[in-house]
């Protein structure tokens, strides 16, 4: 059978995108119709969800999907119904929602944020498929996962992630540049937590080239006055600065949290992710916390037995609260 006989015989994967009209959903539709994620071979139809005010926007989107010509892109839907946009989804990136202005925390999102994820929870559970994949990436994304967890209680909490990735690649590139080596060297780095200036960048474990993290951590002042606030306040400096929070380097990371689910992590190192916690390292069981993980391209296993230092187990209690506070906060509003 020739390529494009196969292409036209193999199966799609089906994709939803909410915020679709957005500036994040408008960078990883292109990427998702384009192959980046599931490879030349793998055909995909997407579907986009917006609120009702943006479906001119999707319209435009969808034309422009059409008009690059993609091989892979099998169909499109837009609609403003979520139930209908999740069904028979295989994977559900959820980006719709209020991103932070400047001068706001991504904590102070919940109250306009987390009811949405509530909604989006309970179309999950009515109408995607058995082997959904979900990336929470709307903020706080977090305490979004775990308000969509229990919302959708037929979806095993092992397909409910969120974004960590972009911390992680943050922390990667400000240590590849400390080491003088390029970002792809570096190995074993981990984001704890939360995504927010709580999160812990540990470097401890990690490698860039030939240098280890521990040594270059010796220089506290690098460490706590450049490496960590330079990480954990990023998402703030980019919105200052640019006067919208992170698209591109966003949607780079749902992309590569999503491409390493589907094709697992490398052989001798791991990834950060946000993932359903039963307990790992004294989290408490049920919070949805960044963790080292690796894939085997089905599931992902956070990698357990790491030895933590007083430094660090003490910035994990610090992002540990946090998330309890935004768990009693979503508890407070009955969505949990
Ligand atoms: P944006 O405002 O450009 O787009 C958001 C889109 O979501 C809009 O089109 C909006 O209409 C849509 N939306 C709002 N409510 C919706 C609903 N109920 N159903 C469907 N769609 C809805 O924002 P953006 O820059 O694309 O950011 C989206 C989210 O991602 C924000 O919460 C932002 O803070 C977050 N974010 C997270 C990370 C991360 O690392 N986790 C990084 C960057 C941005
Ligand atoms: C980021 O980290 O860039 C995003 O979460 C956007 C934000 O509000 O910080």
């Amino acid at each position: 059978m020739d390529m494009i006989a196969a292409l036209e015989r193999r199966r799609p994967i089906t994709v939803t995108v909410t915020g679709a009209a957005g500036q994040i959903g408008y960078s990883v539709l292109f990427r998702i119709a384009g192959g980046q994620i599931f490879g030349d071979d793998q055909p995909v139809s997407v579907r986009l969800l917006d609120v009702p005010s943006k479906i001119r926007n999707l319209e435009g989107v969808v034309m422009e999907l059409e008009d690059c010509g993609y091989p892979l892109l099998r169909d499109t839907f837009m609609t403003v119904d979520p139930v209908a946009a999740f069904d028979g989804a295989n994977t559900a990136l959820l980006v719709g929602a209020h991103p932070r202005l400047v001068g706001m925390e991504r904590g102070d999102l919940i109250a306009a944020n987390s009811r949405i994820f509530a909604s989006h929870g309970r179309a999950l559970n009515e109408s995607a498929a058995d082997d959904i994949r979900i990336i929470v990436v709307g903020n706080p994304a977090n305490t979004n996962a775990l308000v969509v967890g229990h919302h959708a209680p037929d979806i095993p909490k092992s397909r409910i992630t969120s974004l960590a990735r972009l911390d992680h690649n943050r922390a990667a590139f400000q240590l590849a540049r400390r080491a003088g080596v390029l970002s792809n060297s570096v190995r074993r780095m981990t984001i704890w937590g939360n995504h927010s200036a709580t999160q812990f960048p540990d470097v401890f474990h990690a490698s860039a080239g030939a240098v280890s993290g521990a040594e270059l951590a010796e220089d506290t002042k690098w460490l706590t006055q450049h490496f960590i606030p330079t990480v954990s306040s990023r998402g703030t400096s980019v919105l200052e600065v640019r006067g919208h929070s992170s698209q591109a380097s966003a949607a780079r990371a749902t992309v590569e949290q999503l491409r390493d689910w589907y094709f697992g992590t490398a052989e001798g190192d791991w990834t950060s992710a946000g993932v359903w916690s039963h307990g790992e390292y004294g989290v408490p069981e049920g919070l949805v916390f960044s963790y080292p993980v690796t894939s085997d391209g089905d599931n992902w296993t956070v990698v357990e037995d790491l030895e933590l230092n007083e430094f660090s187990r003490d910035h994990i209690a610090v992002t540990i609260q946090e998330l309890i506070d935004e768990r009693d906060q979503v508890s407070a509003m009955g969505l949990i």
